[in-house]
């Protein structure tokens, strides 16, 4: 049985990820240091899968205890979720954010060396693409000058990982690094048993969860942000991908193991994009509820449309993502509704 250490495991995509790696085999075990989530989540990952992941209360960004975390697990690869994630926060703390993310995967990066261990999988993001030329966006894409802090590190976290394969590549044949980018589009949903999924701090910045809080009355009125855009109704469009499907994902990436110079990039994404207003009409019938909605000016550092082609994921990971926008909103409702009543 393979072992894998997934960094930010008890946060949203690293909570999915963890169940989808128990349900296919693998031994996994959590290294988190709880800032933007609760230990509560590991034990909501083994109700779901009956299985417990160890977990490891950690900050990466301390090199000495990261180093005794591979050598006490010695892991066979890792996905490197942890990381800070507000794009917002990231102008205000601009430091904070480089120091975080990038120490911590300098860190992770010296412990796999460490313990021989070859292989990562790589958080990134679309907003490394900036606003697109043209759609839908390829991996063979630019990448443009980021929009906020929290986008450059995502940015120099993959120069970093491109750094370190082809240096391995070339002096250091006996331990390769295999590295994959998954560059997700937006994710969103929850896990269908509403055990576990998004939990924002404070005000969220993110539609759907602004949406589920608005009709659950925490929030009074949600604010579409712009409905003049060049789009057919005039709001934004995304490619919304629900968080399952994202999960799958990093699972077959970890058997791709192809021994390159060169980091291998992925696109996850549905390959579809949706308007806000769009959303809004499919939680409005999955949830019964009626949203309440205003339009908004514009928010500031909106890309206008952006839609993924997940072609290459499809080609060489065999991924494809199945769920509906329908089961996206859904299960972030049903989630909604279980954090309201928990
Ligand atoms: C989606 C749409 C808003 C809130 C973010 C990150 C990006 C990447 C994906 C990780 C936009 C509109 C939103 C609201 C609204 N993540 N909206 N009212 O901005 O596409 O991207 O997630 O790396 O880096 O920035 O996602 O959910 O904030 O917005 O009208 O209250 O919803 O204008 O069109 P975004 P989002």
């Amino acid at each position: 049985m393979e072992k894998i250490l997934v960094t930010g495991g008890a946060g949203f995509i690293g909570s999915h990820t963890v169940v989808a790696l128990q349900e296919s085999g693998y031994e996994v075990v959590i290294a988190d240091n709880l800032s933007n989530s609760d230990e509560m989540v590991v034990s909501q990952i083994k109700k779901i899968t009956k299985i417990d992941p160890v977990f490891e209360k950690i900050d990466l960004t301390c090199t000495k205890d990261t180093v005794r975390l591979f050598e006490v697990h010695k892991p066979d690869a890792v996905i490197h979720f942890a990381s800070y994630k507000a794009v917002g926060e990231s102008v205000q703390k601009p430091l904070s954010y480089y120091f975080n993310n990038i120490t911590s995967l300098l860190n992770v990066l010296d412990g796999m060396r460490h313990v021989g261990c070859e292989r990562i999988i790589f958080s990134s993001s679309c907003t490394v693409y900036g606003i697109p030329d043209e759609l839908p966006v390829t991996e063979k894409f630019p990448r443009k000058k980021a929009c906020s802090p929290y986008g450059n590190t995502k940015k120099i976290s993959e120069d970093i990982l491109a750094d370190a394969v082809y240096a391995a590549f070339h002096n250091d044949r006996e331990l390769p690094l295999k590295a994959v980018s998954l560059r997700y589009f937006n994710p969103t949903g929850a896990h269908p048993s509403a055990l576990i999924g998004e939990l924002p701090l404070g005000v969220p910045n993110n539609l759907m969860p602004y949406i589920t809080q608005t009709a659950a009355g925490i929030r009074p009125v949600l604010n579409v942000f712009g409905n003049d855009y060049n789009t057919p109704d005039g709001t934004c469009i995304r490619d919304y991908i629900h968080v399952c499907d994202l999960a799958e994902a990093h699972v077959l990436a970890l058997k791709y193991n192809k021994v390159s110079s060169f980091v291998e990039m992925f696109n996850i994404g549905t390959g579809r994009g949706y308007s806000v207003l769009e959303v809004i009409k499919s939680f409005e019938k999955m949830s019964g509820v009626h949203l309440n909605y205003e339009f908004a000016p514009r928010r500031r550092g909106d890309v206008e449309k952006i839609w993924s082609s997940p072609a290459k994921a499809e080609e060489l990971l065999n991924w494809k993502a199945y769920r509906s926008l329908d089961d996206m909103t859904e299960t972030a409702w049903k989630w909604q509704l279980a954090v309201l009543s928990a």
